[in-house]
């Protein structure tokens, strides 16, 4: 049976930035560049998308392009010894699948609570309790340790996921991304042409890109780059390889990493001139000090900015407006998560793409209801944690050194290259032997003694 293909290079061009653009962009870039001093994190950023960002993305694409397979079968293809790795990384997707997906369930009811602010004024209680139950375990919503009212929106979720995988990459999975990914670009560029003409809002801005030199010997901060940069591309678990591996035979391989990652990063930019700008105004308006204002990790979509969208204009049409567009970012990369699992195990089982999709989608639901039970955020934290920091890492820098060490790197530059309409030189080859694989090995060990 002939391999599925995208319907147009538009549709997978949309579908890689639909995976790249998620959660990540919105609420980690900001206040990861915010703590790790703001305008200098971008030196540390650009250096990581140029020299790991986007090698990693042209050896993503060329990889799935070159064997048309999920990372499993890719992997043993590489190297008959390596299957194991492309499991690992079927894994790792999976594990991300079944928490990401909670907090695009957050996402969801806050975007209905947003029309009338439901949140009321103390947007911190409100998370913490009434919504997750964690005050004083005696929350309403709290029924058997489970959070039914999220059981609505973990469903919705899990459903758009199953939609698209189960349709396949050209009824499916490109057709969402074409409706999800213009919509999200508006809604974000409109939130943004209101925000920045509040009073304050420059000030959260000019916070943002203002250069803190201090801090660009510190090793935590191209910790921090980096790892953004993995996570924000969706590069190193096998994403990126399952997309491409339904490419045309015909495909710009070096063209489209270049557009994926670009757009990535800057819709990265637009989403902390967003933030920032929101948190200026609200700085502005409760006359404190923006540091005062600002917080990290999921306060700062669900706690934070609440309390920001209490203060604006039309907070019925601008909070909306801003959950919709993180369930957006949310649903298309959730999607990719999917279905690299999807493909991974479809290429290596012989199953058909319904039935894997099915059993999948069903199991996932299943398992993401630990994450809405009392326990769910610790674990949630901890998971992601892990992940991040470790595993998700780990799997990028065995992958490189895998490819880099263990097979013929020119011939994928040969192969990226005769396809393309510009051709990368050695520097390519440079960046994945010696750059990225350093650069990992240090970080990796960093936050492998970190976590003791
Ligand atoms: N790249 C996505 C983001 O920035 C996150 C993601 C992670 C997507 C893992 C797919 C898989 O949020
Ligand atoms: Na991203």
């Amino acid at each position: 049976m002939k391999r599925e293909q995208w319907g147009s290079r538009t549709g997978f061009i949309l579908a890689a930035v639909g995976s790249a653009v998620g959660l990540g962009n919105i609420w980690r870039f900001p206040y990861m560049a915010y703590e790790n001093g703001g305008g200098a994190f971008f030196i540390p950023y650009l250096f990581a998308m140029l020299t790991a960002g986007i090698p990693f993305m042209i050896l993503e694409f060329t990889l799935g392009h070159k064997y048309r397979s999920g990372a499993p079968k890719t992997l043993k293809a590489l190297n008959n010894r390596f299957e194991w790795l492309g499991w690992f990384q079927v894994m790792i997707s999976a594990i991300i699948a079944f928490y990401y997906v909670v907090v695009i369930a957050w996402a969801i009811s806050y975007a209905y609570f947003a029309f009338t602010q439901a949140w009321g004024e103390d947007s911190n209680g409100f998370f913490f309790g009434e919504f997750l139950g964690l005050a004083d375990g005696s929350a309403p919503s709290n029924l058997g340790g489970l959070q039914w009212h999220l059981l609505l929106p973990l469903c919705l979720a899990w459903a758009a996921s199953f939609f698209a995988t189960y349709r396949g990459v050209k009824g499916g999975i490109e057709k969402v991304n074409k409706v999800l990914m213009p919509l999200l670009f508006v809604m974000v560029l409109l939130l943004i042409g209101r925000i920045v003409f509040l009073p304050g809002a420059l000030n959260g801005i000019n916070w943002l890109l203002e250069p803190d030199f201090s801090k660009i010997w510190d090793l935590k901060v191209w910790s921090a780059a980096y790892g953004q940069i993995f996570f924000t591309l969706s590069v190193g678990f096998a994403i990126m390889l399952s997309y491409a591996s339904y490419l045309p035979e015909k495909s710009d391989i070096n063209n489209n990493a270049f557009m994926t990652v670009l757009m990535n990063c800057g819709f990265s930019m637009l989403a902390g001139i967003m933030i920032f700008g929101a948190l200026g105004y609200m700085a502005n308006a409760q006359d404190k000090e923006l540091t005062e204002v600002v917080s990290s990790g999921v306060g700062l979509a669900f706690v934070t900015l609440p309390t920001a969208i209490n203060l604006l204009p039309a907070p019925g049409v601008m909070g909306p407006l801003f959950f919709l567009a993180l369930v957006f970012a949310g649903i298309s990369s959730h999607i990719s998560i999917s279905e690299a699992v999807t493909t991974g195990l479809m290429d290596k089982l012989g199953w058909s793409r319904q039935k894997t999709a099915t059993i999948f989608c069903s199991t996932g639901l299943v398992v993401s209801l630990l994450f809405i039970t009392q326990g769910g955020l610790l674990l949630l934290d901890l998971v992601d944690y892990f992940i991040n920091n470790i595993a998700l890492l780990g799997s990028c820098l065995l992958e490189l050194l895998l490819v880099g060490w263990l097979c013929r790197l020119e011939d994928f530059r040969g192969h990226a290259n005769r396809l393309s309409e510009f051709t990368i030189g050695a520097w390519w080859t440079i960046c994945i032997r010696f750059v990225s694989i350093g650069i990992l090995v240090v970080i990796l060990f960093n936050n492998i003694l970190g976590a003791f």
